[in-house]
């Protein structure tokens, strides 16, 4: 992680921090009925995040904390089960109206090219499906054709009629993004868009992501578990533990100076990290039995280890939630300790 790939200045001209948010969750509860009658599952569980026009956010955190549920409820795809989705300062309501014309700005980008495209359409047919979904009107090949180049697929008129089989990984994950583009959208959402593609196409991906912020003044919320990932490509990073924004800044700061214990333990595990690797105990996160005072704090090396004792703040650790961190850019952790142990 020791340099960033992004193509400078970063962050772009038109993220700037007094800006309006262009999307943001407020107070986002997302609760799932219980499993075999059991609790239910608090997978999103009090969040506020704000995405700015021309910055790239990555959403971070292992497996299982929330990041898709998140992703899905921002492009109103679940429907909150308390608090709400900002776009461009207007809350989004959920007439199928309103969503329609909604999903035309915020597009999704998913994980496996290979499970979003359909195998019997073509590459024109599956970047023109959004144009006719939304009634486009105008030259049709001429737009598909722009949109594959946008995403680096040319000449254009050489793909439309390949199918998916016929392309290789990345080529599968730029039509995907070509079928984003196409409608002009002014946000990506985009759900671990590398994860299932060969560490060599990784960066070229990353790279057409940077490009299209620089070119298009597109934003980006880009969800991952790699925190590699979020270096390269991100102006700021959320990072996400049970259902909860934990820690949040600018993704130089958030990543070379970590200051919530579970960003400390996943930047340790990193091949690049200088110290001893922090293996995290206790069970893994189960959003149906959120714990009690701060909900990391069965596993937190930091309490584990009498740090959080010597600091006066172990009792809290165990009985005080830290609470939720407010939406805007500013740095900020949901931590006792770190709070505690702040050098002026
Ligand atoms: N439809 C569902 N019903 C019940 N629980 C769910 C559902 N979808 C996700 N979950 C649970 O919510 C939690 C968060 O899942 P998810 O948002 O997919 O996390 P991530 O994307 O970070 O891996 C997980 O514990 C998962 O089991
Ligand atoms: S509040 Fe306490 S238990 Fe929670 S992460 Fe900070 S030090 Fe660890
Ligand atoms: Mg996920």
């Amino acid at each position: 992680m020791t340099e960033r790939q992004t193509t400078t200045p970063v962050p772009s001209p038109e993220a700037s921090p007094t800006a309006p948010p262009l999307l943001s969750a407020q107070g986002l509860r997302i609760t799932y009925p219980g499993r075999h009658g059991g609790p239910p599952a608090r997978a999103v569980d009090g969040v506020e995040l704000d995405v700015r026009a021309g910055e790239i956010v990555a959403l971070v955190g292992e497996s299982g904390c929330g990041k898709t549920t998140l992703a899905r409820a921002l492009l109103g795809l679940v429907r909150p089960t308390e608090g709400r989705v900002g776009f461009g300062g207007e809350p989004l309501e959920y007439s199928a109206r309103t969503l329609k014309a909604y999903r035309r700005r915020v597009q999704l980008v998913l994980q496996d090219p290979t499970g979003s495209l359909n195998p019997r359409h073509t590459v024109y047919d599956a970047v023109a499906e959004g144009l006719r979904i939304h009634g486009h009107r105008g030259d049709e090949r001429a737009t598909v054709a722009a949109a594959l180049s946008r995403a680096g697929l040319r000449p254009p008129e050489r793909f439309f009629l390949r199918y998916p089989h016929e392309l290789s990984g990345g080529q599968r994950q730029r039509v995907v993004i070509a079928g984003a583009l196409v409608l002009e959208p002014e946000l990506l959402v985009a759900d671990e868009p590398v994860a299932s593609l060969d560490a060599s196409v990784r960066g070229e991906i990353l790279a057409l992501l940077l490009r299209l912020r620089t070119e298009l003044g597109l934003s980006a919320l880009v969800v991952t578990h790699d925190l590699g990932l979020a270096w390269n490509i991100a102006d700021r990073v959320a990072v996400m533990y049970l259902g909860r924004i934990v820690e949040t800044g600018d993704v130089e700061q958030v990543l070379t100076a970590p200051r919530h214990p579970y960003t400390q333990a996943l930047l340790s595990v990193l091949p690049e990290a200088a110290g001893a690797p922090v293996v995290l105990t206790g069970e893994p996160p189960d959003p149906s039995r959120i714990p009690s005072g701060c909900r990391f704090h069965a596993r937190c090396q930091i309490l584990a280890s009498g740090e959080a004792e010597r600091a006066g703040v172990a009792g809290a650790c165990r009985d005080e939630d830290p609470g939720v961190l407010e939406g805007g850019g500013q740095a900020q952790v949901a931590c006792h300790w770190a709070r505690a142990t702040v050098t002026a």
